[in-house]
């Protein structure tokens, strides 16, 4: 399938280069837009987000599973969040070499002993999967990871499909473009945003996006921004030193920041040891947390997606702790994980066979946000080092996936027009919404396609290394 798609492969240089003038162009046109590089606080200068100039054929029946499988991937997560004991055994060892989740965790447990402020919960993640294929030919969703803080995108790649739309249409490849799905997570993302907001109950208090110093995605996140003005819902913008100078509770725990009441904390930031720059990064962090204001997400939640719990998971028994009663439930969520994933603290015998063939795996530290992982020869090499240490237990070891290959035209600013081998990545975004005991909303809201050059076996798009993408269904 994927070779008789690789039509491109075939068209001549010159046209290539007009499409990509083309594909920029519309990427303009429909806002898939980033700051520069150089001045990433100011929109004087913007650029396309970098993007394929085609999109990329994905199964159908495999993408399909993917959307299936998210409100499942919901329930378990707020299930997780929900289940302190789970949490305390499944991030003990993490927690004694990793500062970072140790520091998270304390905030959680404090957060218990209070007793959380709020009921309500807002979620929005991504579940995202690479498609393994096997010797055979055959293709099969695997899950590379669960992000439930800051998961992004959602807003620049409800822009995206028609910009390959265009280019297919531009090229004369009209019924290959009725193949591009609509995708429009921002409205997704925004409408659990806003149910959220409705069930805190106060017109005057704003949704809060807790954002990044450096702001070079912002249009990803005012597509959000966006959506909620026109449900006239206020959104404000604060970095956490904001919140440590002007915030604070008053006696029933409502949040103020700079004098104004947030009915729901964003978090855009704040998953990476490198967002807590100084205690007080830390104490704002926790005066969010103690506020009756809703966390997207909330601490327990933000524990929930880290990358050892997923290992926990991948355990025999475990899913079936979170659906007692739903053996379909369970099959359908590991059908979907990649091997067994195992930690070095689970004995030498997983070790022996990482060392024996390094390239079938990849070595994940705790941390998030790209860029962090470990591969073929440098795995000996640190596993080797950590022999017999605690810290051998900061790292995940997870089955490689192996997608095929597929040739495409990575657009970015400076870039060179040039022929890629590709890997993609598929993400699918989850809302949720539960008030106490109610789930209000448990949606799957669109997907996000990206695509790198086979080159990199690690980094997203924010980390210059992946691109935007569409699924061209096959
Ligand atoms: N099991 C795997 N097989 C192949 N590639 C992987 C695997 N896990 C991660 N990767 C690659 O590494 C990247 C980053 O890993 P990920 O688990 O998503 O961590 P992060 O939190 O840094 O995004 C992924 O986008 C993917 O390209
Ligand atoms: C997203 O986060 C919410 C809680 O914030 C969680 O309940 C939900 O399961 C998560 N969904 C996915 C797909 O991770
Ligand atoms: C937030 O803090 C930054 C400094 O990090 C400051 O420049 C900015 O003016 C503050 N913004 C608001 C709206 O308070
Ligand atoms: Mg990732």
């Amino acid at each position: 399938v994927y070779q008789k798609l690789n039509y491109y492969i075939t068209m001549d240089r010159a046209l290539i280069a007009d499409l990509a003038e083309v594909a920029k162009d519309e990427a303009l046109l429909q806002g898939v837009l980033m700051r520069i590089q150089e001045a990433s606080n100011s929109s004087e200068l913007v650029t396309y987000a970098p993007f394929t100039l085609f999109p990329t054929p994905v199964p159908k029946a495999v993408f399909l599973q993917a959307l299936a499988v998210q409100t499942h991937y919901n329930t378990l997560v707020d299930r997780i969040s929900q289940d302190p004991d789970f949490l305390q055994e499944a991030l003990a060892s993490t927690i004694e070499v990793d500062d970072f989740t140790a520091r998270l965790f304390r905030i959680h447990q404090q957060i218990l002993k209070e007793g959380r402020a709020q009921s309500i919960v807002l979620g929005l993640n991504r579940s995202d999967y690479m498609l393994d294929q096997a010797k055979d030919g055959s293709v099969s969703l695997k899950q590379v990871e669960i992000n439930t803080i800051a998961a992004s995108f959602g807003g620049l790649s409800s822009r995206t499909a028609d910009v390959h739309r265009h280019v297919l249409k531009v090229a004369g490849k009209l019924e290959e473009s009725r193949r591009i799905l609509d995708n429009d997570p921002a409205s997704g993302l925004a409408r659990a945003v806003a149910k959220a907001w409705e069930l805190y109950g106060s017109h005057r208090a704003a949704v809060m996006f807790l954002v990044e110093e450096s702001q070079r995605n912002i249009f990803d996140q005012r597509y959000i921004e966006s959506h909620l003005w026109k449900r006239n819902i206020p959104t404000i913008r604060k970095r956490f030193d904001n919140v440590s100078k002007t915030g604070s509770l008053d006696q029933d725990k409502k949040l103020f920041v700079d004098g104004r009441e947030v009915a729901v904390v964003y978090f855009r930031n704040g998953y990476m040891p490198q967002n807590y720059v100084s205690e007080q990064t830390w104490d704002a962090r926790l005066l969010m947390e103690r506020s009756v204001a809703v966390k997207c997400p909330d601490i327990s939640t933000h524990l929930a997606g880290t990358k050892k719990v997923q290992q926990v998971l991948a355990r025999p028994g475990v899913l079936e702790r979170f659906f007692p009663d739903q053996p379909g439930v369970v099959e359908q969520i590991r059908a979907t994980f990649a091997g067994p994933l195992h930690s070095r603290h689970e004995g030498d015998k997983t070790v022996a066979m990482a060392l024996a063939a390094p390239d079938q795996f990849v070595l994940k530290p705790q941390r998030e946000g790209g860029g962090n992982n470990i591969y073929g020869a440098e795995i000996c090499r640190v596993l080797q080092a950590a022999e017999g240490s605690s810290e051998r237990t900061a790292y995940i070891l997870m089955d490689k996936i192996q997608p095929a290959a597929v040739q495409n035209y990575l657009l970015r600013r400076d870039g060179p027009l040039e022929i890629s081998n590709c890997l993609s990545e598929l993400g699918v975004f989850g809302t949720y919404v539960r008030h106490g005991k109610d789930m209000v909303m448990n949606e799957c809201a669109g997907h996000l396609l990206r695509t790198k050059s086979s080159e990199h076996s690690d980094g997203g798009v924010a980390a210059g290394v992946a691109v935007l993408d569409n699924p061209l269904l096959v």
